[in-house]
């Protein structure tokens, strides 16, 4: 490479991989110093009313990244100039959570109005509820803003499906930066929360799929074979502690117990990557917390809005009138 294509390629590094930098730890101590506290206290109400809305703040975050970044997208509601990413098929009567984000942004608004983003209550609100359910901690990076657009077909693009290969995943994070290490780490989130029938009917009666014999007769108790048939019943995605934040849902992957195909697929597909990842999460679980809490700010990295990119919207639901 010459000169020019040695400073080319630097500035392109430099383009490419800065915008996270701008982000910080310090955004609000002066501009809002009770934002943080404020919205850990409505994460916890929330929480504490309902263990499972730690696992779907964790997601909801998860969703918003993947989808044009960290920027609240997700949020917005269909109106006359958006169509949101909330019936995205990945999304649709499954994503959930909102009113918790809602109920966090006005109670920050109270004190603080027009300063904090829906983006990074997204952001905060995932660490809480990690914290909630004896997840790990970590410091989030602030600064994001909020998004006036919002896009269903990338959703559709972007976003994981549960038939995905192992190979397939990594592909998927690795074109947001994650690379199989972190993807992995990050899949662990299913030690919590729960899924639908719908998404796990075609592993439990696939004979040929690598389940446990007991595990998916247990399952087919309430998922019906017929489709239509107890589409929304749920199950755990961590059969053996679907309420505590820890390593089992990797040795159930051993043990040929995951419950989305997705899942599985990191042990006994393709990929010794992921294999060997999980294997190790498996016999360790501070590695697998410590690895999840750093995979999760660098997934909170994911292309965030800043300066005077986007806005801060007042709801997070929809984008300010004017
Ligand atoms: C690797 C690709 C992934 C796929 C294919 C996938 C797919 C799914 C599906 C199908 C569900 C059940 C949804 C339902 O039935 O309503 C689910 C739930 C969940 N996912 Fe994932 N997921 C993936 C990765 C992740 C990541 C990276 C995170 C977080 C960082 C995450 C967090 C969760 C949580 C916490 C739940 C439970 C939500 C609740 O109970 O409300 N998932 N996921």
């Amino acid at each position: 490479m010459g000169l020019m294509g040695c400073v080319a390629f630097m500035l392109l590094l430099f383009c490419t991989t800065s915008t996270a930098h701008y982000l910080s730890y310090k955004f609000y101590d002066k501009k809002c110093p009770n934002a943080l506290p404020t919205i850990r206290a409505s994460i916890r109400r929330a929480v504490s009313r309902e263990q499972r809305m730690a696992a779907s703040l964790i997601r909801l975050h998860f969703h918003d990244c993947f989808v044009q970044g960290c920027d609240a997208s997700i949020l917005l509601e269909d109106s006359a100039s958006i169509k949101g990413e909330q019936k995205a098929i990945q999304n649709m009567g499954s994503v959930r959570g909102f009113n918790v984000i809602e109920d966090a942004k006005s109670n920050v608004e109270k004190i603080c109005p027009g300063v904090v983003s829906c983006a990074d209550i997204l952001a905060v609100a995932a660490r809480d509820a990690s914290v909630a359910v004896g997840g790990p901690s970590w410091r989030v990076k602030l600064g994001r803003r909020d998004s006036t657009k919002a896009s269903l077909a990338k959703a559709q693009r972007d976003l994981p499906l549960f038939t995905d290969s192992a190979e397939t995943l990594i592909d998927r994070f690795s074109k947001k930066g994650l690379n199989a290490r972190d993807m992995v780490a990050l899949s662990g989130s299913h030690t919590i929360g729960k899924a639908q029938c719908s998404t796990f009917r075609g592993r439990i009666y696939n004979t040929t799929a690598e389940i446990d014999a007991n595990f998916a007769r247990t399952r087919r108790h309430r998922c019906p074979a017929q489709r239509n048939n107890g589409d929304s019943n749920l199950a755990p995605l961590d059969l053996v502690t679907p309420n505590s934040f820890d390593n089992s849902y990797f040795k159930n992957l051993i043990q040929k117990k995951g419950l989305l195909e997705s899942d599985q697929v990191l042990f006994s597909g393709r990929s010794r990557t992921t294999q060997n990842i999980v294997i190790e999460y498996s016999k360790m679980a501070s590695t697998f917390k410590s690895d999840f809490a750093k995979a999760m700010v660098k997934m909170g990295d994911i292309s965030p809005l800043i300066g005077s990119a986007g806005q801060i919207r007042r709801i997070c639901r929809a984008v300010n009138k004017h």
